[in-house]
């Protein structure tokens, strides 16, 4: 698989690519089947529609790897949060962790086991996927995912998992020590129901300043890379922590693909960690919009990363109202400026 070589570093044939959400809503094939399924949480659990928008992009696009078709927010759904996707409002959880009593009521062993129809639906689209495509699972950060329990949804501020990180720090730690259990359960899982890579979101990496981002959120991303190198060394890991460039000279770990956001200067990237690690990245999402500015966009990049390693993939993810056209138009040009 080109992808995994990519990851692994070894020279490919042409630079592979892919998008982060890629499976979504600017696809019509996909709004057809999340109205089949109901909502987007029925979409996730039901495997075999979700195996079905995890193939689209492949078909339709030609991307060199598949992404799972699911969210990061199952994994706090399943530890006994109630999570509801309600339309234009972004996610929500109704019983924040407020209390030491909130956290006790959650699960670990029984939510890695809740989660079956993620593994599922690996399974099923690992048998549909063509063998030189890569499957990629992910999970997110525990940092990301417990902002999101404490807060009970998005958040600008940060004001209550801020108020317990200074005011509680043992407290918030024992809340990532749970988390990370149940990642490392989940994505043993996923790699054992067949995906070739993973990838770890901390979307919320940039609400840190250097020294918490350290101890709060890469510490776990570490912990949990090092459980799955130890026992998976041929599945490459992805970590994509948005927003820390300042912090680039401490990055350091147990990992194969670092994942540039779009706000990184891309040179950035390959002069502080490009020796170390594979990058992929960085496009601005919102150069789909237009074709000439695709071309300037992914022009800069190759022009950077020639002969570096590296994967493209945009800096952030597709938007909804992107053209299809326009995202194909984005694949094959990556392909055609690459091409050895
Ligand atoms: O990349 C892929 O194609 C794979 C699937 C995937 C989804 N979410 C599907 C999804 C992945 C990898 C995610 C990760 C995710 N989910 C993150 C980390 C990456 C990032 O964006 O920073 C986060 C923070 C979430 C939480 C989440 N899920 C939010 C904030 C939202 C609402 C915002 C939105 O775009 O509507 C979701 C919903 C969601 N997850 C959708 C999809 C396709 C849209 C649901 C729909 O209406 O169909």
């Amino acid at each position: 698989m080109i992808f995994i070589d990519a990851c692994f570093g070894k020279k490919t044939p042409f630079t592979p690519v892919w998008m982060m959400r890629q499976a979504g809503r600017y696809l019509p094939e996909y709004m057809k089947v999340r109205s089949k399924a109901g909502d987007f949480l029925s979409l996730c659990k039901t495997p075999e529609l979700a195996a079905e928008v995890t193939l689209q992009p492949v078909d339709i696009l030609g991307v060199d790897a598949a992404i799972l078709f699911s969210d990061i927010l199952v994994v706090p759904l399943e530890m006994g949060m109630n999570l509801k996707f309600a339309a234009g409002e972004g996610p929500t959880f109704s019983n924040p962790i407020l209390t030491k009593d909130d956290l006790n009521a959650l699960e670990v062993d029984e939510a890695a086991k809740k989660l079956e129809y993620v593994y599922q639906s690996i399974k099923l689209t690992r048998e549909k996927l063509a063998d030189n495509k890569a499957l990629i699972g992910f999970c997110g950060s525990a940092w990301t995912l417990a902002t999101y329990m404490i807060e009970g949804g998005g958040t600008k501020t940060y004001s209550r998992v801020k108020k317990l990180l200074y005011s509680e720090p043992d407290f918030l730690h024992k809340i990532l020590i749970k988390v990370t259990e149940v990642l490392k359960l989940y994505l043993e899982n996923q790699i054992k129901s067949g995906v070739n890579a993973v990838q770890i979101f901390d979307s919320w990496a940039n609400a840190l300043e250097e020294e918490a981002f350290f101890e709060f959120s890469w510490r776990y991303i570490q912990d949990l890379c090092l459980f799955l190198k130890s026992r998976y060394p041929h599945i490459p890991i992805i970590v994509f922590p948005k927003g820390v460039s300042g912090y680039f000279d401490k990055i350091e770990g147990s990992f194969d693909v670092f994942g540039v956001d779009w706000s990184t200067p891309i040179k950035l990237a390959k002069e502080k960690l490009g020796g170390k690690y594979v990058l992929q990245g960085n496009m601005e999402p919102t150069r789909l919009y237009s074709k000439k500015a695709i071309d300037k966009g992914v022009e800069h990049i190759v022009d950077i990363m020639q002969n570096e390693r590296h994967i493209f993939n945009l800096g952030h993810g597709i938007l909804p109202d992107v053209s299809v056209e326009n995202a194909k138009y984005f694949i094959n040009l990556v392909h055609n400026k690459t091409k050895i």
